[in-house]
């Protein structure tokens, strides 16, 4: 071989060797990284939390009635407990920014503290009439129906043995978009001096997108009014943790429904604008709290109905609320008219809590998804009238996040 040939030769060589490594390189690490990433994934998809539910005895009711309760977790490890002794959510686990789960709602560690305890409805469903009826009486078809007066000479949450105390028969169960808890009630004829046989759905899910949300179906066989709820008191720092002063909260309102001092509203719809009833700009709850405002006099505090800007049924954003320093976040969707905003006003230190934690004022607030207080009695407001061929519906969905 000549040198000339040997020369060329050898360059060829070498060229195809750079052609090979920038070829094959790409290739190379395209493939690593593929296999990498199937590993990974594989590693993720055996981690990752199915949704789930499991059931422990809660305690007894005074009659003997075993009472259970039910574990529900979504697939990122969110956690709601909830009793089917009155429907009660008693604890629900959310992450703040850094992942840190926490217990957001205020309540007991066991089945007594509600049966002894639980004037302040903690975590409760609410039913048959959420919120008051003036003087415990109300006109359906040419009849008058007369109430318990357990709040002042007002009718308040269903009375002296309302939904909150009631056993609920339960079905758990999982889908692919979370863990669900089905409740159902039958309240006879008469009870609580309301008219109809009336069968009640709840069904709770806690799905995987970090919500909790409330799906409330009733039917009766006879003309008679309802108006549903839920009764947790949240605080975003954790339960226990102080008072609820510093969150941020917005609600989707202009106009909130003024009340008497008795709470039993006027009639009227109130503009908020220039009043400390405005939330459609974020402000911290304790801002304008104790502000000099008749309105604030008469409920010692928020404890009012805002008319959610909506149309219809639709489940629209009723209110968001910001923890500044966990960064947790809840959402507040609704298909109902109105909202009760309530901060907690009336704890005052005399209850211990869970992990024995003290309850003081205001250290937690409750938003009330509902129709207008005392509706029956008002005929401006939206019905509450259900027939025995209708059904009612309400959807309310808790939805957490961190920022
Ligand atoms: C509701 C009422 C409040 C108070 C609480 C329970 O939110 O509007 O006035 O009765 O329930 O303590």
């Amino acid at each position: 071989m000549n040198l000339r040939l040997y020369i060329r030769l050898r360059t060829e060589r070498n060229r195809a060797r750079v052609a090979h490594k920038f070829l094959c390189f790409p290739a190379l690490a395209a493939l690593l990284t593929c296999l990498t990433l199937t590993s990974l994934c594989e590693a993720q998809a055996a981690k990752k939390i199915q949704p789930n539910v499991s059931k422990q005895p809660f305690g007894k009711m005074d009659d003997g009635t075993q009472v259970d309760l039910y574990t529900l977790t979504n697939a990122h490890g969110v956690e709601a407990r909830i009793t089917n002794y009155g429907g009660i959510v008693v604890s629900l686990k959310v992450p703040d920014r850094t992942g840190k789960l926490d217990d957001v709602v205020l309540g007991y560690d066991n089945l007594d503290g509600y049966l002894k305890n639980n004037g302040p409805y903690m975590g409760a469903l609410i039913g048959r009439y959420a919120n008051r009826i003036a003087k415990g009486r109300f006109k359906l078809n040419g009849v008058e129906y007369r109430l318990a007066q357990n709040n002042g000479e007002n009718h308040l949450h269903g009375g002296l043995k309302g939904f909150d105390k009631v056993f609920w028969s339960a079905q758990s169960g999982t889908r692919p978009n979370g863990a669900s808890l089905t409740l159902t009630y039958v309240s006879k004829d008469g009870e609580e001096g309301y008219p109809g046989n009336v069968r009640v759905t709840v069904v709770y899910t806690l799905t995987n997108a970090n919500e909790l949300r409330i799906d409330y179906s009733a039917t009766t066989d006879k003309t008679t009014v309802i108006n549903l709820t839920h009764h947790s008191y949240f605080n975003l720092a954790g339960q226990g943790q102080g008072d609820i002063l510093q969150h941020q909260m917005f609600i989707n309102a202009n106009r909130f429904t003024p009340t008497d001092q008795s709470s039993i509203p006027t009639g009227k719809l109130k503009n908020i604008r220039g009043t400390p009833f405005d939330f459609l700009k974020p402000a911290a709850i304790g801002a304008r709290i104790d502000q000099d405002d008749e309105q604030l006099g008469f409920g010692h505090g928020y404890d009012h109905n805002w008319v959610l800007n909506k149309q219809g049924q639709a489940l629209t954003l009723a209110a968001r609320v910001r923890e500044p320093k966990s960064g947790r976040i809840m959402e507040v969707f609704t298909t109902e008219p109105g909202i009760q905003f309530y901060t907690g006003n009336f704890l005052d230190g005399t209850i211990t809590g869970k992990a024995g934690k003290v309850y003081n004022r205001r250290y937690g607030f409750c938003l009330e998804a509902q129709h207008f207080p005392d509706s029956p009695n008002q005929p401006g407001f939206p019905t509450v009238v259900l027939q025995p061929r209708g059904k009612y519906r309400q959807t309310t969905i808790y939805r957490f996040f961190a920022k």
